[in-house]
């Protein structure tokens, strides 16, 4: 093959060293264009992105060499990283949607994961760093549709014992699937708030049951998902931050058992531990407080942080 970057393999996939003089110095000029280039990055100020960058380069340049990707097809992968930057705006990250439906932020996550703690998942482009907080016990739903759910859990160490002083950082979907951010009829604040929990780790608020929705796919990323046949639906769930003085903080969500496409989430959030039973609850206060029928649907879950002091 007369790809520039083909190096040629014997019988038993091992590079044929014996072939003509011009591909096997083709081969070992590849192979030092690689060295050299990881060497560029050995004497950055910090050894850890010395160490970051010097492992990016030698994968990337194994992944060209393993596809044996043509000028044709580089020159395609940087029109589309440029329609990626030009989308980008403060509001609308296609960088940060790219990480998540090739898997790599659910990576990160999975990878970075300190053990012994409720698993992480991805935070998602509507997270509001502005959310109001709400009394413990809040009443999220306002008059709005959707069936209504009590949503309770504590927030515990990993010996299972209460963490005082935790918050919960909370926002969904309304009934129509949209975020605030994609519907002007929605109030910013809708369905979000933050919880301060009480000495117990106790924490509980009625919100809706969410919706599974679609990523945005007006920019050059949904035209990769097209391209590729590939689903654009996310599970229903909540999206929950948990964080406590001294312990390390957690993004992650619940994703209420049953919903469409827990199976085939376009971002690879769903973990098992994640997946949350929608009960019914009889409790006749809760019902008098919010004006509910017994049963209504519960959702119970306890969070579990791991002390910083043990990373
Ligand atoms: C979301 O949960 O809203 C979301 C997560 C990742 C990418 C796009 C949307
Ligand atoms: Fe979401």
């Amino acid at each position: 093959m007369a790809c520039l970057y083909h190096v040629p393999e014997g019988p038993a996939g091992a590079p044929i060293q014996d072939v003509n003089m011009s591909v096997n110095q083709h081969h070992l000029s590849n192979f030092q264009v690689t060295q050299d280039a990881i060497k560029s990055f050995a004497n950055a100020t910090d050894p850890r992105m010395a160490e970051v960058m010097g492992l990016l380069v030698k994968h990337l340049h194994a992944f060209v060499a393993e596809s044996h990707l043509t000028k044709a097809e580089w020159l395609k992968g940087l029109a589309f990283l440029t329609a990626a930057a030009q989308i980008t705006t403060d509001e609308r990250n296609e960088f940060s949607l790219l990480s998540d439906i090739m898997g790599i932020s659910s990576m990160v996550d999975v990878v970075s994961q300190p053990p012994g703690g409720t698993p992480s998942s991805v935070l998602g482009p509507f997270h509001n760093l502005d959310s109001h907080v709400k009394p413990n016990g809040c009443d999220l739903t306002q008059g709005q549709a959707g069936e209504r759910v009590w949503l309770k859990g504590r927030v515990l160490d990993v010996h299972h014992q209460p963490i005082a002083n935790a918050q919960i950082d909370f926002w969904q979907n309304a009934d129509n699937g949209l975020y605030p951010a994609q519907d002007a009829e929605q109030d910013p604040q809708n369905l979000r708030c933050k919880i301060n929990c009480n000495a117990n780790g106790e924490f509980n608020l009625l919100t809706i049951r969410p919706h599974p929705y679609t990523v945005p796919t007006d920019g050059p990323v949904g035209a990769l998902l097209a391209a590729s046949n590939r689903n654009i639906w996310r599970p229903a769930h909540f999206h929950i931050i948990v964080s406590a003085p001294g312990y390390v903080g957690l993004v992650t969500e619940l994703f209420p058992a049953g919903s469409d496409y827990l199976d085939d989430d376009t971002v690879f959030g769903v973990r098992p531990g994640l997946i949350v039973d929608v009960q019914q609850c009889h409790d006749a206060e809760v019902a008098k407080r919010f004006g509910l029928t017994t049963p209504f649907k519960e959702v119970s879950f306890d969070f579990c942080l791991v002390n910083a002091s043990s990373v």
